[in-house]
C-alpha cells in the first residue's frame, strides 16, 4: 500500500497526502517540511505555483474528472 494519496478536488487543486517531497525541473525540492497534506494548483492560475493559493475560486477553473472515465 502507498503511502502517499493524491486527491483531486473539482475544479481545484490536487492534494497530496503522505511522505513525499515535490521537486522542480532541476531537481531541487520546495520546503515543505512538516506538512503531511499540500495542494498543488491544476488550473495554472495560482500566484504560488506550484503550490495552490485558492485562485481557482476567481479564474472560472473547471475540472472534474471521474476515475474509470474515457477521458483519459
Ligand atoms: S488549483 Fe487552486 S489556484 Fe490553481
Amino acid at each position: 500500500m502507498s503511502d502517499v494519496k493524491i486527491s483531486i478536488r473539482d475544479n481545484g487543486p490536487a492534494l497530496i497526502t503522505g511522505s513525499f517531497t515535490v521537486e522542480d525541473a532541476d531537481g531541487n525540492q520546495f520546503d515543505t517540511a512538516g506538512r503531511e497534506t499540500i495542494a498543488l494548483c491544476r488550473c495554472g492560475a495560482s500566484e504560488n505555483r506550484p503550490f495552490c493559493d485558492g485562485a481557482h475560486n476567481r479564474c472560472g477553473f473547471e475540472s472534474a474528472e471521474r476515475a474509470g472515465s474515457d477521458s483519459e
